[in-house]
């Protein structure tokens, strides 16, 4: 995606400065831990959050040696969500590549996560930028209430439109907003503009996953991650609420017997796909999240005019249309 390089490029020498702090700090002493760090590092990932967090800095004040600090944790407790997802989702695929769970089992997914979330926090502290404690202790908390949310509602299958945006809030919203407030904190913004920041990076956040949901369902999507995914591990998302919609008691009672039986049989997680195509589930959620998009983009403009502030708002109206 061109936008992601223009706003890397956008930040000059501060973006080259976060990759090799980013590097250097995930040097182990542990062999195993070294070699699956180099695993995650050769495929990186589009970085998106460090740089939003860069970019929320420069938008309020000067970038610091803080905001560094910050980005980096930000993209290391991110790394170990997605490590910790991939056991729990029991995906393989991750980047384009076999995921670490499928290298190297769960056992060595688990741990490896939770190192990266250790590391986040010991660099934070090691800086001794505790004003981002707060924000990035509540930040955890939520990604393992969305987490477990999900999982009791898959389990029940039950998930109603709002238990589902209780869920992406907390599993994925929360971290870019805690992202752009943390950079924020680090170029010495007022408690205001703070909260502004994570405001845009929640409604980003929000919009972010209800397109990854809509990836989802496209077979030849250019993510480098499975389609059917969400179906098989009984998770209800928007385009299949939008779909469900559509139709009556009866439907809605047929359609959620496919997506049960989809966990085992793939011809159910198909008819399921299928349903919510012609039910217009995927232009439907489409509409949704370009609604959360506008919001951001109303606090992002409310920011004093800047090139790194029109850059910042392109990224984020750019990210609806994004191909991965
Ligand atoms: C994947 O996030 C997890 C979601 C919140 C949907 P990204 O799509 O930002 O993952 P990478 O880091 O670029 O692989
Ligand atoms: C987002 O949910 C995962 C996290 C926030 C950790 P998904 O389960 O949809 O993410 P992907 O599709 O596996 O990246
Ligand atoms: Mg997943
Ligand atoms: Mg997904």
């Amino acid at each position: 995606m061109d936008i992601l390089a223009s706003s890397k490029h956008s930040l000059g020498r501060s973006w080259t400065e976060f990759e090799a702090f980013f590097h250097r700090t995930l040097q182990s002493d542990i062999e195993l831990l070294n070699t699956i760090n180099q695993h995650l590092l050769q495929h990186a990932g589009k970085q998106l959050r460090p740089l939003l967090t860069l970019m929320a800095a420069g938008v309020c004040g000067e970038i610091t040696g803080n905001t560094h600090v910050a980005a980096t944790a930000v993209e290391m407790v991110h790394t170990a969500s997605l490590l910790h997802d991939d056991v729990v989702d029991n995906a393989d695929r991750r980047r384009g590549a076999p995921s670490v769970k499928a290298l190297w089992k769960s056992h060595a997914a688990v741990l490896t996560g939770d190192y990266w979330l250790s590391r986040a926090f010991r660099l934070v502290v090691e800086h001794r930028e505790h004003r981002l404690l707060p924000w990035f202790t509540g930040c955890l908390v939520h990604l393992s209430e969305g987490e477990l949310l999900q999982l009791s509602k898959a389990l029940k299958l039950d998930t109603g439109e709002e238990d589902y945006y209780t869920i992406i809030g907390k599993k994925t919203a929360s971290l870019m907003a805690t992202g752009m407030a943390a950079g924020a904190i680090t170029a010495g913004a007022d408690e205001d503009s703070v909260q502004k920041m994570y405001d845009a990076g929640y409604q980003s956040g929000l919009a972010f996953q209800i397109r990854d949901d809509i990836f989802d369902y496209q077979k030849t999507n250019l993510t480098g991650k499975p389609a059917g995914n969400d179906v098989r591990e009984q998770k209800i998302t928007l385009p299949l609420l939008c779909a469900l919609k559509k139709t009556d008691n009866a439907g809605q009672a047929r359609v959620l017997g496919w997506v049960k039986k989809a966990a085992k049989r793939h011809r159910y997680a198909v008819k399921v796909i299928r349903f919510v195509r012609d039910n217009g589930g995927l232009d439907d959620a489409q509409r949704l999240l370009q609604e959360h998009t506008q919001q951001a983009l109303t606090l992002i403009n409310g920011f004093p005019h800047s090139n790194l502030q029109q850059q910042l708002a392109q990224l984020v109206q750019q990210l609806t249309e994004r191909k991965k």
